[in-house]
């Protein structure tokens, strides 16, 4: 697939992109198309562009912007109608030395999907912090992805299974998000109160006799 990281300069982007460049065709996503392609260059196969260009070039898009600059979305909904974009976004704020959830209510993915109409939008990655993709082949691990349609979610399972020992787990509309965002707070804090490093999500199953 012809992925377009928006954001891609920054510290998730980055180490998402180099992941996918596996098997995938990667666009960089910035303000500034030149440090995009400097961004491009050290990822097999990538290249760069400004927001609107890889919106345009590619088939899927995601959104690895702070919640700030979220709004510029709106800009690119021509380019992107038709398309599956997935938010990678987290609304946090910090408060007395912690990061907190920073929505009173709904959730970053939903406001993406509002700003979007005309594109089916799910949120994924969200809570997994860039440093596992950082290493060569990360840790296995289930990839929570909420969209309206278990279509979209198919779209985004095929990408997560791109990367190595990823498995995507649909969560349900797109609403969960709400769930899934507000997840992010609680791994940091349980990752710095119990002093494990990062931590990130494997879910273990059991199944009864006769469950299929
Ligand atoms: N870091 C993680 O471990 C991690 C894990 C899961 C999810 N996330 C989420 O991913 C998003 C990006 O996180 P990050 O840690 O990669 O951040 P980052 O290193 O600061 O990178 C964010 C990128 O967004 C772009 N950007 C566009 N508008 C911006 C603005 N107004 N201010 C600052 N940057 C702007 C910048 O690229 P250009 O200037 O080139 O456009 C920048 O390189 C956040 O929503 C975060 O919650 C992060």
């Amino acid at each position: 697939m012809k992925v377009a990281l928006l954001g891609g300069t920054g510290r998730m982007g980055r180490a998402i992109a180099r992941q996918l460049s596996r098997d995938n065709e990667v666009v960089i996503g910035s303000r500034d198309p030149a440090r995009a392609s400097e961004a491009a260059r050290l990822i097999h196969g990538a290249a760069g562009a400004s927001y609107l260009g890889a919106s345009e070039a590619a088939e899927i898009a995601v959104f690895v912007v702070p919640y700030k600059a979220l709004g510029g979305a709106a800009e690119l909904a021509a380019a992107l109608t038709g398309k599956v974009v997935v938010s990678a976004v987290n609304p946090l704020r910090l408060e007395a030395g912690r990061l907190q959830y920073g929505l009173e209510e709904g959730s970053a993915a939903e406001e993406l999907a509002g700003m979007l109409p005309g594109s089916r939008v799910a949120t994924a990655f969200n809570h997994v912090s860039s440093l596992f993709f950082e290493k060569d082949e990360p840790v296995a691990m289930d990839i929570l992805v909420a969209a309206e349609a278990r279509e979209t979610f198919e779209v985004v399972g095929r990408l997560v299974k791109s990367i190595p020992n990823l498995r995507p787990l649909y969560a349900g509309p797109l609403s969960q998000a709400r769930v899934i965002e507000r997840m992010t707070p609680l791994v940091l804090s349980l990752s710095k109160l119990n002093n494990t490093g990062s931590l990130t999500t494997k879910f273990v199953s059991v199944r009864d006799k006769g469950q299929a």
